[in-house]
């Protein structure tokens, strides 16, 4: 009897450390470079695509790409699977009628259900699919008023500093892993990259 309470403990220990070090290794999620470790980089050309390339890190990470879905519904997780329970878009990206994103997602995280939340959860519309592109191709989109919501470049770089879905990426709440870095310093590398021509990488 006590060789068995001595055994659960132990093992619950070890479960401990388990989780500890779990949530350790969702708090050191990446970094990211800022625009001065690529003021080397001569060619304003070559600039700007490596630039770009570094902003990738978040751009097409999990948090960003799960409500930026191909097709109609959003996924989950860090590995892209489709969004449980099935749910659709609808007209205006909040959902079906009757299974609006809202039933379910609250302006904040709650902790206790382990749904994400902020206020206005909603889905990117359909021209605004990053999933399955490249990082080339997510960069031509970017700029392309037809496929953008009719942005400036200047109205893409705020979107991308400021908007509140996006800022979720780094607070996403449960043991979601955060975008690397801050939005602020992310905010910083697409300013730069507007600044140096808002070029796109080949692929
Ligand atoms: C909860 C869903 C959600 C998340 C998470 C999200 N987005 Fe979006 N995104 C949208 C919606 C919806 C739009 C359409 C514009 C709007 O209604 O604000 C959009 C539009 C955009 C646009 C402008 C149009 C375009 O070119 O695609 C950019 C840029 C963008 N998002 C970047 C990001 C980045 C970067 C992240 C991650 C750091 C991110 N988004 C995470 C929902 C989301
Ligand atoms: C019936 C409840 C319900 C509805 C309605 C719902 N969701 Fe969810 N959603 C959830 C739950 C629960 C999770 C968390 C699942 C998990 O993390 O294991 C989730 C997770 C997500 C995620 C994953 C975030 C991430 O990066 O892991 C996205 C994106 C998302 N929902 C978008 C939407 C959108 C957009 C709508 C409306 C079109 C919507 N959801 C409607 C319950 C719902």
């Amino acid at each position: 009897m006590f060789d068995r309470d001595r055994r659960a403990s132990r093992l619950a220990k070890v479960l401990g450390l388990a989780m500890s070090l779990a949530s350790f290794a969702t708090l050191a999620a990446g970094s990211l470079k800022s625009p001065n470790d690529f003021k080397t980089i001569g060619d304003a050309k070559a600039r700007s695509i490596a630039l770009f390339t570094e902003a990738g890190k978040v751009i097409q990470h999990p948090r960003c790409l799960n409500c930026h879905p191909k097709g109609d519904r959003p996924t989950q997780g860090e590995d892209l699977h489709a969004h449980t329970p099935p749910v659709i878009r609808g007209a205006d990206g909040h959902g079906a009628i009757g299974m609006q994103c809202g039933t379910c997602h609250q302006p904040v995280n709650v902790e206790s259900s382990g749904v994400p939340g902020n206020v206005g959860w909603h889905l990117a519309p359909a021209e605004m699919a990053w999933q399955g592109r490249s990082l080339g191709q997510i960069c031509e989109q970017i700029k392309d008023k037809k496929r953008n919501g009719g942005k400036s470049l200047e109205q893409i770089g705020e979107h991308m500093a400021k908007d509140g879905l996006v800022g979720w990426a780094w607070m996403p709440g449960g043991t979601r892993e955060p975008a690397p870095g801050t939005q602020d310093q992310f905010g910083a590398l697409i300013g730069a990259w507007i600044d140096s021509g808002a070029h796109c990488p080949k692929t």
